[in-house]
């Protein structure tokens, strides 16, 4: 079964074309033009993919050798969260061709699509598992019984992982986004050079503060310490936290598996923390490709397949429309 998806929550224009589960051929268009802005300017994202999405799904069909959108059978979006404006852009794009080829349509949400960058038909995940989704928009515990059964623990009370290693970097001058800048400046710093709070740290508790952290990153950067020694240092705080709290989650569910997905897992520390962990306490770890790490199409074609796999002939309504927020304790993998 060939499925089109495309991703468009934020500033990545990404379209994919999967064979069940498997790539066929994928493209993302990262929007370089917010860095100049220091952040993502929402109009002008949904205008870029509005420009882009037409030719990037054209390129996407051609690069996996089929004649036209009528051999696709299933189209999907992602739905929310993310910015409502881009994501009706997307969404929009990929509800049309499937209204005009009278195929199916779902709505994919955005969460569950990060997780479902591991899902395989032939999948090798053992569940329970305990996932750490950590992005620019969404730091989050959950628990996954299957990949139809998917509940949150936690997620953070104010600032996300990923927004407080942008916000960091933007602070000493290493631009937007700059969690990948701050990973870099840290390989060369002192990871107990500069003594910053660890808020909300306790393991048993399955939230996340960062914004006082970013604060106190200010605060010791107005009194002057060595840049690399301070990316160190708060990469090394943001990780201790995150790992820690992952690893309490899966003691206390008896899971054997642990995954992390979300633009953050693409940090080196945090992936060498979670081999570690994962090889002392005899855990299986799951990390995405580092290219699958950030925003992407591949993982809502994954998700579409899994959701699928698990609820045959259910598909989203024509009227599904985009959203900017998710809330509640079940995280469903489709709007229906
Ligand atoms: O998942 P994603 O593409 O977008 C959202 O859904 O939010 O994640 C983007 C986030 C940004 O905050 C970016 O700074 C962060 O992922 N990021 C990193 C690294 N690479 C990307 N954070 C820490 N270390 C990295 N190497
Ligand atoms: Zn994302």
């Amino acid at each position: 079964m060939y499925i089109f998806a495309v991703e468009t929550s934020c500033d990545d224009s990404a379209v994919a074309i999967l064979e069940d589960s498997t790539v066929i051929a994928e493209i993302v268009y990262t929007q370089s033009i917010h860095a100049q802005h220091g952040g993502v300017v929402p109009e002008v994202a949904s205008r870029q993919h509005l420009d882009i999405l037409p030719k990037l799904a054209e390129t996407c069909l051609k690069d996996a050798g089929l004649l036209s959108f009528n051999s696709i059978d299933v189209f999907a979006a992602t739905a929310g969260p993310g910015l409502v404006g881009t994501l009706l852009v997307g969404l929009s794009f990929t509800k049309a061709l499937a209204w005009s080829l009278c195929r199916p349509f779902l709505g994919i949400n955005h969460l569950a699509a990060h997780l479902h960058t591991h899902y395989a038909k032939a999948g090798s995940i053992e569940f329970p598992a305990i996932a750490l989704l950590v992005s620019g928009g969404h730091t989050c515990l959950l628990r996954m019984n299957s990949w139809a059964d998917i509940c949150l623990l936690g997620s953070t009370r104010d600032d996300a992982a990923g927004e407080a290693f942008d916000k960091t970097a933007k602070l000493i001058g290493l631009g937007y986004p700059g969690g990948q800048a701050i990973d870099k400046a840290a390989r060369e710093g002192n990871a107990t050079g500069v003594r910053l709070p660890s808020p909300l740290s306790n393991p048993a508790l399955p939230e996340f503060s960062f914004s006082g952290l970013k604060t106190a990153v200010r605060m010791v950067w107005e009194k002057g310490v060595d840049m690399n020694d301070l990316c160190a240092s708060f990469q090394k705080t943001v990780v201790d936290i995150l790992v820690s709290k992952l690893l309490y989650q899966a003691k206390l569910a008896g899971a054997g598996t642990i995954l992390a997905a979300g633009g953050v897992s693409a940090n080196s520390l945090l992936r060498s923390e979670l081999a570690k962990a994962a090889s002392k306490n005899n855990l299986a770890l799951h990390l995405p490709e580092l290219k699958y790490t950030t925003d992407n199409a591949v993982m809502v074609g994954r998700a579409a397949s899994a959701w699928m796999e698990y609820n045959p002939n259910s598909y989203s309504s024509l009227t599904c429309n985009a959203f900017a927020r998710w809330q509640g304790t079940k995280l469903n993998t489709a709007v229906i």
